[in-house]
């Protein structure tokens, strides 16, 4: 009877556990690369093209609330909303932007985040060059 209480509750217990182990398991770590490993190195030296002038934010600011549909997901103040399955990132995070290159955050413009929500944007809403320019307009958002 004990052991059969127990089969019982780990059953119950997977039912809850398992539909939710994959979404929770995968790219769980915000800090990990999300490009693959053999364009890692490649793309950590990439350089913004673009410089960060004034004009230049103000470009990515505008593709950021405006034709990019950044907003929707990663929020007015890049904090990002909560979304069901993997938040999108939150932009203020001083550790994760010193983590990551804008080499690979263009590959996360060109590709999306696979296995997440965040969506190939460059090629679909936005061209390269603003890609590059929302990208410096997101460094602007460190540490607010
Ligand atoms: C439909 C929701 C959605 C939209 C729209 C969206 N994102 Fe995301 N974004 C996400 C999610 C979810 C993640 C987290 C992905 C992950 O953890 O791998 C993310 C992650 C990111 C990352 C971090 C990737 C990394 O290497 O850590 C960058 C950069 C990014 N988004 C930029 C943008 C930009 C720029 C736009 C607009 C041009 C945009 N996103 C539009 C949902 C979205």
């Amino acid at each position: 009877m004990q052991r059969l209480k127990r089969f019982f509750w780990v059953g119950v217990l997977m039912m809850f556990a398992l539909p939710w182990t994959p979404v929770e398991a995968f790219h769980k770590d915000v800090y990990e690369p999300r490009v693959p490993e053999p364009l890692l190195e490649e793309l950590q030296d990439m350089d913004n093209p673009f410089p960060p002038t004034p004009e230049n934010i103000e470009a990515g600011r505008k593709i950021f609330f405006g034709k990019g549909y950044c907003v929707l997901c990663h929020g007015k103040d890049g904090k990002s909303l909560e979304i069901p399955g993997h938040d999108p990132r939150n932009f203020t995070d001083m550790r994760w932007q010193d983590a990551r290159t804008d080499g690979e955050m263009m590959w996360v413009l060109k590709n999306g985040s696979p296995g997440t929500s965040m969506p190939i944007r460059i090629g679909k809403v936005i061209s390269e060059e603003e890609g590059w320019k929302v990208i410096l307009f997101i460094r602007t958002l460190a540490g607010k």
